[in-house]
């Protein structure tokens, strides 16, 4: 699985221009689904089907997983072939300096910034500019609109792994494969790879309308609280998924939460329970899908989220594999 995580962290794929990322999950599904759609925004719709439950029909449960990541759009490009940008996404605007920028065409590039920068100044995005090696404009080798992403190697550091965009490209493997290891199902699952989450969960407001499912469940990243003098809270890595309780535009529902937790109790799967004060994930948009769906999500603890490099554990990345396993085996009871 370590190999599929550095694939899909390699892949090109700011929020709106998910194609690659799309193209590489459609190979990687082939032969594990029933049925594949890309709807009109990009998402990609899989369906799994169930063998229901007796003589009830199977539910239809999503699981979302955002394929885009982050970047910085050219808005402008200078005389001297310098590029103004702004961002795509929540960019960090102290974590750009020293970074590599990869655009669609291949080009490369990293930041600079006007006069002379003291090292404890607060960086403003409006002063910075992007250097891809251009001499004039008429040499630049990309203009206005296009996007570059964060690019670093993959590094596997035993317990952890380090890597671009594991926001959200470790979702995308968690679920592709819980695909691969779920032999049999009484419900229908549809696996969606969503597109631009990053910009306000854009995608999977769409999808989930078209999908009208039962239960949803987004898979996605989440903050820690166990870094030197962190931010208070309780979730850390090695200790397992994170159930979500609460984020900030989503309250998750008590059915769900309670299903989740109940699979990790029976299988004595480790996990941890996550208000995350920051934030939010896809299933914030499906929860408000027409009538309105149970909603929650399972969360994957990570460090230095929406920076360069990033930071998981694969005990927890196996961890939410064998949980998202578990209780889609089953029939879905998220009612009581
Ligand atoms: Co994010
Ligand atoms: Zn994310």
């Amino acid at each position: 699985m370590k190999e599929l995580i550095r694939r899909l962290c390699n892949v090109y794929g700011p929020c709106g221009q998910e194609e690659a990322v799309r193209r590489l999950i459609s190979q990687e599904i082939s032969g594990l689904v029933d049925e594949v759609r890309v709807d009109a925004l990009g998402n990609l719709i899989a369906l799994k089907r169930g063998t229901g439950n007796g003589s009830a029909p199977a539910a239809r449960v999503m699981i979302a997983a955002h394929m885009d990541e982050i970047g910085v759009m050219v808005s402008h490009v200078d005389a001297k072939g310098f590029l103004r940008f702004t961002n795509v996404g929540g960019v960090l605007p102290y974590t750009l300096f020293g970074s590599r920028l990869l655009f669609a065409n291949g080009s490369q590039g990293t930041f600079g910034m006007d006069g002379k920068p003291l090292a404890t100044e607060k960086p403003e995005m409006a002063k910075m500019f992007v250097d891809v090696g251009a001499t004039s404009a008429s040499d630049a080798p990309v203009g206005v609109g296009d996007v570059g992403v964060f690019r670093s190697e993959f590094a596997d550091l035993g317990k952890r792994i380090l890597a671009p965009s594991l926001d959200n490209r470790i979702g995308c493997a968690i679920l592709i494969q819980t695909l691969r290891e779920l032999t049999s199902s009484p419900n229908d699952i549809y696996a969606v790879f969503t597109v631009q989450e990053e910009v306000g969960l854009r995608g999977a407001g769409t999808a989930a309308f078209g999908v009208e499912p039962d239960v949803a469940l987004a898979l996605d990243v989440t903050l820690t609280g166990d870094m030197p003098e962190a931010h208070t809270m309780e979730v850390a890595l090695g200790k397992g998924p994170a159930v979500k309780v609460l984020d900030r535009r989503m309250i998750a529902h008590p059915g769900v939460r309670r299903w989740l937790v109940n699979t990790a109790q029976a299988f004595d799967i480790p996990y941890q329970l996550e208000v995350l004060e920051y934030g939010s994930t896809d299933a914030a948009a499906m929860q408000l899908s027409r009538a309105g769906v149970p909603a929650g999500a399972l969360s994957i603890p990570s460090r230095y989220i929406h920076t360069p490099v990033q930071m998981v554990d694969y005990d927890d990345v196996q961890n939410t594999v064998r949980l998202l396993v578990n209780a889609l085996s089953g029939p879905v009871d998220v009612g009581g």
